[in-house]
């Protein structure tokens, strides 16, 4: 199975990923490529020390959003990928590049959805003050982190946390979340029905 990872940033969620096929936690998976919308992005600098193909593709090198769709589309159909990985990627997808790629597309995000989708899903649960977050992978519908859920993680939200501290316990659950959900992808594991994952044993 080849998957393609999208990335804007330090790419520890990549780095969790690239580790599980290393140590054969994934056994029937491969990255053929990381591509990322920031040419400075450390998590390419991580890509290229595992032996991974890297693509970057700037959105303001492009004259449109659909340019820039396209670029990305043309590097995962020139590697032959079969799942789309969102680890850290920044950007909304179009509704037609996620129509083309339906069911295709797995995104981690890191809060409990539906709470607190788009940006800074951290500081939106300090904000409200709820006593429990953590991060969701779910497959990427055309909505905002609305797609069918795989799996969540939980943590405990402490009375003196910021955004950034609650970030650090949440970022631990993602590094084991997202493996954890992309195994199942692998072994085929997953079937969606309607807005439900289902997950064999
Ligand atoms: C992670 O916390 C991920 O959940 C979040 O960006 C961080 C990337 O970290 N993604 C989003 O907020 C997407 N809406 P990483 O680059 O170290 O994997």
């Amino acid at each position: 199975m080849k998957l393609a990872v999208l990335v804007s940033g330090g790419g520890t969620n990549l780095q969790a990923i690239i580790d599980s096929i290393e140590s054969g936690t994934i056994t029937n998976a491969e990255i053929a490529v990381v591509i990322s919308d920031k040419p400075d992005a450390f998590a390419l600098e991580r890509a290229q020390k595992a032996d991974i193909k890297t693509v970057a593709v700037e959105r303001k090198a492009c004259a449109s959003k659909e340019e820039f769709e396209a670029k990305i589309n043309a590097a995962l159909e020139a590697e032959g990928c079969e799942l789309v990985v969102l680890a850290g990627f920044m950007r909304i997808l179009s509704a037609d590049f996620v129509n083309k790629w339906q069911h295709k597309i797995i995104n981690i995000h890191p809060a409990l959805l539906p709470s607190f989708p788009g940006l800074q899903g951290q500081k939106q649960a300090v904000d409200y003050g709820v006593k429990f977050s953590g991060c969701t992978v779910h497959f990427v519908d055309a909505g905002t982190d609305s797609g069918p859920i795989i799996l969540q993680k939980v943590v405990p939200v402490m009375d003196d946390d910021t955004e950034d501290t609650l970030a650090d316990r949440i970022l631990v659950q993602e590094h084991i979340a997202m493996p954890e959900a992309l195994k199942l992808w692998a072994e085929g594991k997953l079937t969606i029905e309607g807005r439900k994952v289902k997950v064999k044993a």
